[in-house]
């Protein structure tokens, strides 16, 4: 299709199945992740030129001015952005929390996303087409206990969403959230074990849907969510009456 397309955490997990179908469907994909430690395997996976990785920790504001800097410098636009890399750390009650990690949470979840929107809309709202998907969770719709850190973040992704979407209104530019449930990924086998996170819905899946969206093929309104929970579309849900 010939879309460029910017994925963070686009190294493993859900971000590289993205990756793999928009590379699939004949995009320009540029993937950002914080490592290179899983470049060669994603390379591989994806198995195209098309498919560029940069490395960049995304709660730098610098890193991230810089990259859109240097992606918009070589594209001159961005039809896609997904806001995908986030973090989860170890459960615990609200007690045992250290305020560290919340705010490590907030960092890592919410001002990265925030960061990219931030210094992405400039360009983005000047085409005549342009789509932010910022990739929230299950637990930012409804709080999971001993997950308080990681709700609050993955919440404040949906007011992010929400917030971008308003102030659009009457551009091309759309902006919505996509919540998944467990995934088989890295983050759920480090959160919950290797045997827990294999009864979990596939990334593949979840990209799946993702790609329905962006071809517009499932209708997600603009501020709007979708839940995906295993391997089912839970509910679609429009913005918020103002
Ligand atoms: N897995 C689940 O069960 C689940 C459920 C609901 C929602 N989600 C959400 O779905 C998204 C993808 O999750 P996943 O399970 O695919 O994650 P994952 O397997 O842990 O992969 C995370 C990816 O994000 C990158 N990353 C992390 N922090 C970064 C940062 N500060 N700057 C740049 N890149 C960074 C990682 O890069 P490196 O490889 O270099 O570290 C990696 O590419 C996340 O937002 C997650 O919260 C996951």
């Amino acid at each position: 299709m010939n879309r460029v397309v910017v994925i963070t955490g686009a190294s493993r997990g859900l971000g590289l199945e993205l990756a793999r179908k928009f590379i699939k469907a004949g995009d320009k994909v540029f993937g950002i992740s914080r490592t290179r430690k899983h470049w060669a395997a994603a390379r591989r996976s994806v198995g195209s030129k098309n498919f560029e990785l940069s490395c960049g920790d995304m709660t730098s504001e610098k890193k991230v001015r810089e990259l859109l800097t240097k992606i918009a410098r070589r594209a001159r636009r961005i039809d896609i952005l997904v806001n995908n890399a986030g973090y989860c750390g170890p459960l615990a009650r609200i007690e045992k929390i250290f305020p560290a990690e919340l705010m490590e949470h907030l960092k890592q979840n919410l001002l990265s996303a925030f960061l990219m929107c931030k210094y992405a809309i400039p360009l983005m709202v000047k085409q005549d087409r342009a789509l932010i998907l910022n990739v929230s969770s299950m637990a930012g719709t409804r709080a999971v206990p001993r997950l308080f850190p990681y709700s609050a973040a993955k919440s404040g992704v949906l007011a992010l969403s929400q917030s971008v979407a308003k102030e659009n209104d009457g551009t091309g530019l759309r902006c919505l959230t996509v919540c998944p449930g467990g995934m088989n990924t890295e983050m759920r086998r480090e959160l919950f074990g290797a045997e827990d996170a294999a009864k979990q819905q596939t990334p593949e899946f979840v990209a799946g849907v993702v790609e329905q969206i962006v071809d517009n093929k499932i209708e997600v309104l603009s501020g709007g969510h979708i839940v995906i929970r295993h391997g089912k579309i839970t509910g679609i849900f429009p913005p918020p009456a103002a």
